[in-house]
């Protein structure tokens, strides 16, 4: 008899694979649930993500049980790690957990699996209210913003975040019923459901934005008639950038994610003309007043909502990312009229994507200077050098915010 809920199980095995051997977005490895009924889909998805939140003390756990330390990458380990996540992250019952775990080893260490999930069980689970991240992440972060800014991220991987929305304007948001706003335009919510059922999704009346994320679009000046966003899909900015009336251009060099640019324009009745091209080799008939490169990274700001970037990021990912932020930068720059505006922005927590690409930008571009960018949100305080850098440790007890950097540069000739 196959016990229930064994599909999302194996489902969240692929998945976990896919994402730790072969380096996917859990985005592209939760395909591998896509044929499952909905509700099996999400709970594989979860029980990936649950485990990716705590993988190393998921291990420590292991290898504690265990007499010789289970490969890395062994069935036994994964099945394991699966179990233990959704006892920690989920609740879910014992019986349950082996009578799900142990199918997938099937002709292979079905006992040892026993053994070590039964010794573990009956010791009792540690809660990991703040997890361990990857000893190669904390080594970097604390280098870069020190031990309370690790701990900071590490209390944050263990939940996930809450809901951020956007509001087109100031009626939208008066209207909307519920939640906590950091800053005008800005509701936060505690909801992970499906976003659909909230009241004005269907009239396109808000978006789904971290507020982090909201903040490069803040900055672009009032005055600025003629926007492009150089990389703009799925169009958060897009949108903000069109409801604050400027006239946009949102270029992406990827078709799928500027069809959903369209579509969420659509549903929200925001105008932008787009344009499908690489911004390596695309060029503008006329200079633009201002120009927002929010550039591919490796994203290591998301990893409350999105874990494997933990994973993900290596150094050498890093640096090729950062050689790409540059090129980018420097055709961005070319696009922007004398007198005019470049907004820089990553998702990331790698001071190589952000202050030292600013840095090697201003020190190669002295047209450019750095416009200091105001107090957008009570607890983001400006750096000294004029940029915003958000770190993990900002508006904790508020629910957090993703890791980011952005700086307004000026075209001075
Ligand atoms: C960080 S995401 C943009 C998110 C978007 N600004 C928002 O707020 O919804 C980066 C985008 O850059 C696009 N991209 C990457 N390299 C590019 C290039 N060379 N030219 C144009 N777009 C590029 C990717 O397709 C991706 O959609």
């Amino acid at each position: 008899m196959t016990p229930e809920g064994l599909p999302a199980r194996r489902a969240a095995l692929r998945i976990l694979d896919a994402v730790l051997r072969r380096g996917q977005t859990m985005d592209n490895a939760a395909q591998a649930a896509r044929d499952l009924p909905p509700a099996d889909a999400a709970l594989a998805s979860a029980i990936a993500g649950e485990t990716l939140r705590r993988l190393p003390d998921l291990d420590a756990l292991i290898d504690g049980a265990t007499r010789q330390p289970l490969p890395d990458d062994s069935k036994a380990r994964m099945v394991l790690r699966l179990a233990l996540a959704q006892k920690i992250g989920l609740g879910t019952a014992d019986h349950a957990l082996v009578a799900t775990a142990l199918p997938l080893v099937d002709g292979g260490p079905r006992r040892l699996v026993h053994g070590v999930l039964g010794t573990l069980l009956r010791k009792g689970m540690p809660t990991f209210d703040a997890p361990r991240l990857p000893q190669a992440v904390e080594q970097r972060w604390n280098a870069a913003w020190g031990d309370e800014v690790v701990q900071a991220a590490r209390r944050a991987i263990a939940h996930r975040p809450p809901l951020d929305l956007s509001f087109a304007d100031h009626a939208a948001e008066s209207e909307f019923p519920e939640g906590l706003s950091l800053a005008p335009l800005h509701r936060r919510l505690d909801h992970h459901g499906s976003i659909t059922m909230l009241p004005g999704f269907g009239e396109g009346r808000w978006w789904v934005q971290d507020l982090a994320a909201s903040l490069p679009a803040r900055l672009i000046p009032a005055g600025a008639r003629r926007v492009l966003d150089a990389c703009a899909a799925p169009g958060g900015k897009t949108m903000q950038l069109a409801a604050a009336g400027h006239e946009v251009t949102a270029l992406d060099r990827s078709e799928s994610r500027l069809a959903r640019l369209a579509d969420n324009l659509k549903r929200t009745g925001l105008k932008a003309e787009t344009v499908v091209a690489d911004a390596l080799d695309w060029s503008p008939t006329e200079p633009f007043d201002a120009v927002l490169l929010d550039a591919p990274c490796s994203a290591t700001g998301t990893f409350r909502r999105h874990p494997e970037v933990l994973y993900r990021a290596r150094p050498s990912i890093i640096s090729g990312s950062a050689e790409l932020q540059s090129q980018l930068l420097e055709r961005s720059a070319a696009w922007v009229r004398p007198g005019g505006s470049l907004v820089y922005s990553v998702c990331s927590l790698e001071p190589e994507e952000g202050e030292q690409g600013i840095e090697a930008f201003l020190s190669a571009r002295p047209d450019f200077r750095i416009e200091p960018a105001p107090p957008l949100v009570d607890g983001v305080t400006p750096h000294p050098r004029g940029w915003l850098r958000v770190l993990p440790d900002m508006l904790e007890a508020q629910g957090g915010l993703d890791g980011f950097f952005t700086a307004h540069l000026v075209r001075t000739a």
